[in-house]
């Protein structure tokens, strides 16, 4: 049997090593993806079904020279996972043009220009996207406006994808992750911040890389494949609960 082959970006550590992981305990050989060289080199070693491509996915060149060297190794792609990601919290008046930008390049600009690469690849295999998202994209918050906006247009981007590519049989759904310990939301998520999204979860945790990344499998497998154009939060059931007053509480 031919074995699958999935593209996911961000995968030197994270949501995406988690992802990484399960596709190569399912059968799938891995194309991962990240610009930071040396931790995506050190995460690739030992995993024999996988190979490392340093890549910045805000870079048109690079990321046309990533998927035609993807193709050279592997010669299909079967799913694509838009992941990497970054994060910057701030308020609207200090947030610089140039912050501004560095979210956008990655968060949006990134999801675009992997997908658009991959396109031509992903019809050959009737493939699917699973572009990551989050929370702060479902519902807006203070000090989220380039990050919140980042993950809202990579949700409508998904519906744009989802509608367009469905007629060469590509599916496309988003994840939106809630509050996971990374490297990414070590560096945002204050102690107050931590207890606050304790508070408001109705699982009243964080959840774990894994239990993410089993949501973004399950969408590239046979098993979702009448799934597509959704968005799915993954995030201990934040984005439902509405008013969650404490004083409401039992
Ligand atoms: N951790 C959370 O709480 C949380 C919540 C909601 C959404 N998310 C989303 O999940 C995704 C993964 O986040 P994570 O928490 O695993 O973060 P992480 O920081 O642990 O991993 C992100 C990876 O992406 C890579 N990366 C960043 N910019 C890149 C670029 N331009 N080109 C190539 N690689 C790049 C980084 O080097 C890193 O290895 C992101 O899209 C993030 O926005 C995370």
């Amino acid at each position: 049997m031919t074995q699958k082959v999935a593209l996911v970006t961000g995968a030197a550590r994270g949501i995406g090593l988690s992802a990484t992981n399960i596709f190569i305990e399912e059968g799938w050989k891995v194309a991962m993806i990240d610009r930071d060289a040396d931790e995506l080199h050190a995460a690739a070693a030992g995993l024999s079904e996988a190979k490392p491509f340093v890549c910045d996915v805000s870079i048109p060149e690079q990321v046309d020279a990533m998927i035609a060297a993807v193709l050279a190794q592997f010669g299909r792609i079967d799913a694509l996972v838009n992941n990497a990601g970054v994060a910057d919290f701030g308020p609207i008046e200090g947030t610089t043009f140039e912050r501004w930008r560095r979210i956008m390049d990655t968060n949006l600009d990134g999801v675009f220009l992997v997908s658009q690469a991959a396109t031509p690849a992903l019809k050959d295999t009737k493939g699917s996207i699973v572009n990551i998202g989050s929370i702060s994209g479902l519902r807006a918050s203070t000090l989220r406006v380039a990050y919140g906006t980042s993950k809202a247009a990579v949700i409508q981007l998904t519906k744009q994808q989802a509608a367009e590519l469905g007629e060469y049989g590509i599916r496309a759904n988003c994840v939106c992750p809630g509050p996971v310990k990374t490297k990414l939301s070590i560096a945002v998520h204050s102690p107050e911040i931590i207890a606050a999204y304790h508070d408001a979860i109705p699982l009243n945790r964080y959840g774990t890389e894994r239990e993410i990344a089993d949501v973004i499998c399950f969408l590239c497998s046979d098993k979702a494949s009448y799934v597509t154009g959704q968005i799915i939060a993954s995030d201990g059931g934040f984005e439902s609960t509405g008013v969650g007053l404490p004083a409401l509480r039992v």
